[in-house]
């Protein structure tokens, strides 16, 4: 069963609170947080003293997706401000198993992030390391995308490789999700959907989560 993890980046950040509130429901793994540098991706969010206020707001585990260069010297500041699960991106950083092993000493999740132009080969030596990879479906940097039909293929791809080695890492997918088409990213073998247009640009997203949830599977 899949489940679903809606990003803030398309909710009314003035109500964020409230905004939270209403996807706090079954089906709802994880709250999605897009912390993006200006470098990384050319596009500037939120940093840890936001993390540290939405923790106080929710019961929801925090997954923190780290869109910025050298992620080494801010996932301190990320984990002490809540987050349980820290993503990083594999083209950020040129040690990504020392950052990985660095944030699960702390007793967090790790996850491992590519964009859609980076082969899944570039991550080969940290899947026995890693606890999630997020496959992006879209360029990071932006939220209402369209998604990019051959990252379906690469989700596709990796779940034949976690399969086949037994890899314990879950599956996530980020952007470009939509009620018409998360059956595609479910139907490849994603386990944790990321939802953020999709869920905070509908009137109602409470029953949007669970509209998604409904039309995951065919
Ligand atoms: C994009 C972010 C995504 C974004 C997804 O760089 O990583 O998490 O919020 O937004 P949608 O679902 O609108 O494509
Ligand atoms: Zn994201």
């Amino acid at each position: 069963m899949f489940k679903i993890a809606p990003s803030i980046l398309s909710a009314n950040f003035a109500r964020l609170e409230d905004e939270i509130k209403k996807v706090e429901i079954p089906g709802v793994q994880y709250l999605h947080v897009d912390v993006m540098d200006g470098q990384f991706v050319p596009n500037i969010t939120i940093g840890a003293p936001v993390v540290k206020a939405i923790k106080k707001a929710t019961k929801l585990p925090l997954d923190v997706h780290l869109m910025i260069v050298k992620p080494e010297k801010y996932i301190d500041d990320f984990i002490k401000a809540g987050a349980d699960l820290v993503t990083i991106h594999v083209e950020a950083t040129n040690a990504p198993d020392k950052v990985i092993s660095a944030i699960k000493a702390k007793g967090v999740k790790a996850g491992l992030s590519v964009k859609p132009g980076t082969p899944l080969e570039t991550m080969a030596e940290y899947y026995d390391i890693v606890d999630l990879i997020l496959v992006m479906t879209v360029e990071p940097g932006f939220g209402g995308q369209k998604l990019i039909p051959s990252a379906i293929d690469k989700i596709r791809e990796l779940r034949k490789i976690k399969d086949k080695g037994k890899y314990k890492f879950i599956i996530e997918a980020d952007g470009g999700v939509t009620e018409d088409n998360i059956h595609e990213y479910v139907g490849a073998g994603a386990e944790l959907i990321v939802a953020g247009n999709a869920v905070f640009a509908d009137p109602n997203p409470t029953e949007a989560v669970k509209r998604l949830l409904s039309k995951g599977v065919k």
